[in-house]
């Protein structure tokens, strides 16, 4: 099995009411996880590589290690470039086979941000690849801004109406109060600004910075229309954590895999668990 177009696995989800998990990879043992956890738990899954991924790894061996995965796979399987932020890069991985692209315009003047969605949809649609774009800014949690300074950034619902309409973008990622990386309290979601949007628009939307949202929470958006959700940060703890380990038992180990091959069984568990969490168990 080749990638499966992401707004196939979207389309899905959005009759059936439950979320595919978009899990972030870096390295062959993250690829394998993702795929392995999806195949236990007979879901749907969407690969995702960042710029940063793409630049640590190299495109070549990203997409050559998923489509391996893919390949083999026994469920649906996506390639999705998360966050990219120039056409270039766009076209980089339509050349190498994605089956998605984020273009993340969100740190643009609103109009700007349409422009450059609008360009990379003209480049990604006549050849069947769906586009996610993104209005306010996600952010990290390491942005050092107050509480009001964030909600200032949070998705305007008319302004989504408005987006949606000019582009025609397939899926939409908002801002409504979770950010990129480790949260130091627990995150407060504003469901009421999600129900809004959703009221507005009718694609999938996507919830970004959704490690260390807890469980409940994420099912609420699920339930309010969130049909992409994105994991990266637990998986990185997770991988970390196993390693760490492995060295804290025996700080004389020097074989890779007897280090790595833990760490990818504690990235399955962690992404067996979310894609239970997003209903997307059994949906393959
Ligand atoms: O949304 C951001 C993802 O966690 C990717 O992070 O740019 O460090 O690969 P990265
Ligand atoms: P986390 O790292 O906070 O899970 O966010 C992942 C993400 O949004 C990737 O686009
Ligand atoms: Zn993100």
């Amino acid at each position: 099995m080749t990638f499966v177009p992401v707004d196939f696995l979207l389309k899905e989800a959005m009759k059936g009411n439950y979320a595919v998990g978009a899990f972030n990879c870096n390295n062959m043992e993250i690829v394998q996880a993702i795929v392995r956890a999806a195949e236990e738990e007979n879901a749907p899954v969407i690969m995702q590589a960042s710029q940063g991924a793409i630049k640590y790894a190299g495109i070549g061996f990203i997409t050559a290690m998923a489509r391996e995965a893919a390949a083999n796979a026994k469920v649906p399987v996506a390639l999705h470039l998360d966050h990219g932020t120039s056409f270039d890069q766009v076209m980089q991985c339509l050349r190498n086979g994605f089956s998605g692209v984020m273009i993340d315009g969100s740190k643009h003047p609103l109009e700007e941000n349409i422009a450059l969605t609008r360009q990379v949809i003209a480049a990604a649609r006549p050849i069947g690849v769906s586009v996610e774009a993104e209005l306010g800014k996600i952010g990290g949690t390491e942005d050092d801004i107050t509480v009001s300074e964030r909600e200032a950034m949070f998705t305007d619902p008319a302004e989504a109406k408005y987006f949606v309409e000019q582009t025609g973008v397939d899926s939409l990622a908002v801002a409504i109060g979770t950010a990129h990386g480790q949260y130091k309290g627990e995150p407060k979601l504003d469901f009421e600004r999600l129900k809004k949007i959703v009221s507005m628009v009718d694609i999938p939307i996507v919830l970004h910075g959704s490690s260390g949202v807890p469980g409940e929470a994420v099912q609420e958006a699920i339930a309010l229309g969130v049909r992409k959700v994105n994991i990266d940060t637990n998986i990185r703890e997770a991988f970390v954590a196993a390693c760490r380990k492995v060295l804290d038992t025996d700080s004389r180990e020097i074989d890779p895999r007897k280090v790595l091959g833990p760490a990818r069984e504690a990235a399955v568990e962690v992404i067996r668990e979310k894609i239970r969490i997003f209903g997307s168990s059994g949906k393959a």
